[in-house]
């Protein structure tokens, strides 16, 4: 089965939100590859075979810019139908000889469109209907041929097309949800006017990627870290389907793991049936390197340093191996493909499984490289990865010693898991750990407070709580979470873990703040 063939290529003018595109266009069972615009026809093509349609994405250029992206020349030539969002949609203008200005006024945020023609785009669609703007350009003018498909009172071309070439701008972003109906003019575009194939199904991702994983891997072992969370768990099954007790899996328990996840993910290993999986308890190599240690990133690098030497250790004891199975997923590999946004400045050095044994390099098998997140869930549950899993909120790689801010020891870790279950316990009774939260967890700082406990003065130490909502990780702002409940997880906190007196709930977004407290 070819399963990419037919779908829609994405240029990438650096929106916040391209990868949304691919994403909501993938939701139609349509395969999207998001490329960066300076990619030639060929690499389109190899990203994308066959591509019926293409997008081109929002960015936060201008147009009239000296070095503003340009449009790749195949593009046109290639005559396949052709959608600009925002940035995309003035460079179409500005290439068929249309004008693209400043609009008098920046518009951001939700504004109402008045469709005029269908043109293919708002087929069965409200004559009136809310979508989301984001830009300070405009289209003066649309290019000769051009028809209006909707106007706001601000933007008289918010939609226009040349349905006969398959030409197609819209000012404002269908891809994100505040556009009220921007997934079904996206149906519109992608299966009504590119008959894109809709055969990108969960179902049949799981048949090619274990068909392709089997003949990629033949006889040979694969190794696998373990960590227990949705990637490397959805890889390890898929490989495990494809090739059976050939996937010899590696846990390394690091000591810094919230309460009873080491348990579970041995218990995973075992319901699915990985024979050959080995769990090693590091937790003492860990502490003893981190003894003394409170510098943050320290500490990363001490726990990367001590992951990539136990892994390496254990490996070596297993016999000859083949190839190394990673949880790359697609937007790793649209990272590393470079879309010419201003290289991003290292914050924290993250670390994922290192230790890689030397033979190993380059022997990758990545079954879940052409997967977004939502996409690796939903193939999760089709495998019967238990829902807990699946919808696993992400953890770091460095585990609780982010989170245990100040020397890590093990009371520390004790104290912080408790506290941490009590919350996320909570959150979860409450239906706010798989939608509300994007990520939620307690921090155990590195200062004490004076309290009262009965009639005893006490000087303990203090628990911050951080529950964040975001799409991308990339910014956050901090979960409203109702004030009777964190009254109620406060005062369990305080009762129930030892030596803790007082609880904070952390108010800060990202930017300026991050995510983790380290
Ligand atoms: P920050 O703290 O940078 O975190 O706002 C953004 C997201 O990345 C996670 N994170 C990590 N994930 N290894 C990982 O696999 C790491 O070293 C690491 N550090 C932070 C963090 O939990 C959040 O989801």
């Amino acid at each position: 089965m070819a399963l990419k063939d037919g779908g829609i290529v994405i240029l990438d003018y650096g929106s916040q939100t391209a990868q949304l595109i691919a994403r909501r266009v993938r939701e139609l069972n349509v395969f999207a590859a998001l490329v960066p615009y300076i990619y030639t026809l060929d690499e389109a093509r190899e990203a994308a075979p066959g591509f019926r349609g293409i997008i081109l994405s929002g960015g936060p250029t201008s147009v009239y810019e000296a070095d503003a992206p340009p449009l790749p020349d195949w593009v046109l030539a290639s005559r396949v139908p052709v959608l600009g969002i925002c940035y995309g949609m003035q460079l179409l203008t500005h290439r068929l000889g249309g004008e693209v200005a400043p609009a008098a006024r920046r518009e951001y945020g939700l504004a109402t469109v008045r469709v005029e023609r269908d043109g293919g785009l708002f087929g069965g669609l409200d004559a009136a209907q809310a979508v989301w703007m984001s830009h300070s350009d405009h289209i003066a003018r649309p290019p000769d041929g051009f028809v209006v498909l909707a106007a706001t009172g601000n933007a008289p071309h918010a939609a226009i097309a040349d349905p006969e070439r398959g030409l197609f701008g819209v000012q404002f972003h269908p891809e994100v949800s505040h556009t009220e109906h921007g997934a079904a003019m996206l149906r519109n575009f992608v299966i009504d006017v590119c008959g894109a194939s809709a055969t990108w199904t969960p179902e049949n991702l799981v048949e090619v990627t274990i068909e392709a994983t089997r003949r990629k891997v033949g006889a040979g072992r694969v190794l696998l870290g373990m960590s227990g969370g949705v990637d490397s768990s959805v890889a390890g099954e898929l490989i495990h389907r494809a090739v059976g007790d050939q996937l010899v899996p590696v846990f390394v328990n690091h000591g810094m793991l919230r309460q009873g996840e080491a348990d579970q993910v041995i218990e995973l290993g075992r319901q699915l049936n990985w024979r050959n999986m080995t769990a090693v308890d590091a937790t003492e190599d860990f502490l003893g390197a981190l003894q003394g240690v409170t510098d943050p990133e320290d500490k990363r690098m001490i726990i990367g340093q001590t992951f990539a030497d136990v892994f390496e250790r254990e490996a070596s004891r297993l016999g000859a191996l083949d190839w190394l199975a990673q949880g790359t997923i697609y937007p790793d590999v649209i990272e590393s493909a470079g879309t010419g946004r201003p290289g991003a400045k290292r914050i924290k050095s993250h670390h994922n499984v290192g230790g890689l044994p030397e033979h190993l390099k380059g022997r990758l098998v990545e079954p879940l490289r052409d997967l977004f997140k939502d996409e690796v869930r939903r193939i999760g549950a089709l495998l019967g990865i238990p829902e807990a899993i699946v919808w696993r909120q992400p953890f770091p790689g460095p585990g609780l010693g982010v989170r245990c801010v100040g020397e890590v020891t093990w009371e520390r870790l004790e104290m912080l898991r408790a506290a941490d279950h009590i919350f996320t316990s909570e959150l979860d009774a409450a239906g706010l750990l798989r939608e509300g939260t994007a990520q939620a967890f307690a921090v155990l700082l590195p200062v004490r407070s004076v309290g009262v406990m009965g009639d005893n003065r006490t000087y303990e130490e203090v628990i911050a709580l951080r529950a964040v909502t975001t799409s991308d990780f990339m910014t956050a702002d901090w979960a409203r979470l109702d004030p009777a409940l964190l009254a109620h997880i406060s005062s369990r906190i305080v009762n129930e873990v030892n030596g803790v007196n007082r609880v904070l709930y952390d108010i800060s977004s990202k930017p300026p703040a991050t995510i983790e407290w380290e």
